[in-house]
């Protein structure tokens, strides 16, 4: 099943303006106590004033099949999509597999930059980030992830990047982030990301 988590941070009615920007937000792991799915929860609990993040999962998601899309997207891919077209930015945070993104997160993009010309995905603006219990941070999958959402025209914002390395040291067995650092560069990411979507709605793309 597909389903959105709404995010969890009141939004700041007070703040004129600014109380509109709507991220989705995509973990590439569909682990029940994946890092890399705590790591987007903690995002939205740091969003700043005006953004929320809503999850989408994309377990529910079939493997992209050409017969299958011929005869009309599935009611999951219906819904990413609208999700996608809905949103004002994504934020993608994925795990490492074999030096490189995980095939389920390769899969949602594919069906997401789908038909060429009419992408959900197309100019839409982004942002990475992962974690992984290994040293490297994620940062050949974020590398790999760049590489396949610049064939998509995501517009990915290029720096802070964040690279979570070592996570089972970051975080409780709840999930819950205990690195003081990690929270204020995911923080900053969120500032960093409204600024970098603004700039997408000034040029009206
Ligand atoms: C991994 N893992 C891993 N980690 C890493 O840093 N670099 C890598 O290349 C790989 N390769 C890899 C391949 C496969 C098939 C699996 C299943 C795992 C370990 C990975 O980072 C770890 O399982 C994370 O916990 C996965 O992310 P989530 O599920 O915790 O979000």
């Amino acid at each position: 099943m597909v389903s959105y988590t709404q995010g969890e941070t009141d939004l700041n009615d007070e703040t004129p303006g600014t109380n509109d920007l709507h991220v989705l937000g995509i973990a590439g792991s569909l682990r029940a106590n994946s890092f890399n799915l705590a790591l987007l929860r903690t995002a939205q609990k740091l969003v700043p004033p005006g953004m929320a993040i809503d999850i989408f999962n994309i377990a529910g998601l079939p493997l992209y099949d050409g017969d299958l899309e011929e005869q009309g997207d599935p009611e999951s891919v219906t819904s990413w999509k609208a999700a996608i077209k809905a949103a004002d930015a994504i934020l993608i945070v994925t795990p490492e597999y074999n030096y490189g993104i995980p095939g389920v997160l390769k899969n949602a993009i594919d069906w997401a930059s789908r038909p060429p010309g009419k992408s959900a995905l197309m100019e839409k603006p982004a942002a990475i980030m992962g974690a992984t219990p290994g040293t490297g941070g994620t940062a050949r999958a974020q590398l790999q992830l760049r590489q396949t959402l610049a064939a998509t025209r995501v517009q990915v914002m290029v720096q802070p990047e964040i690279f979570v390395a070592t996570a089972h040291e970051k975080f409780d067995k709840e999930g819950r982030l205990t690195d003081e650092t990690t929270g204020k560069y995911v923080s900053k990411l969120l500032v960093a990301l409204a600024a970098w979507t603004a700039r997408f709605r000034q040029s009206g793309s």
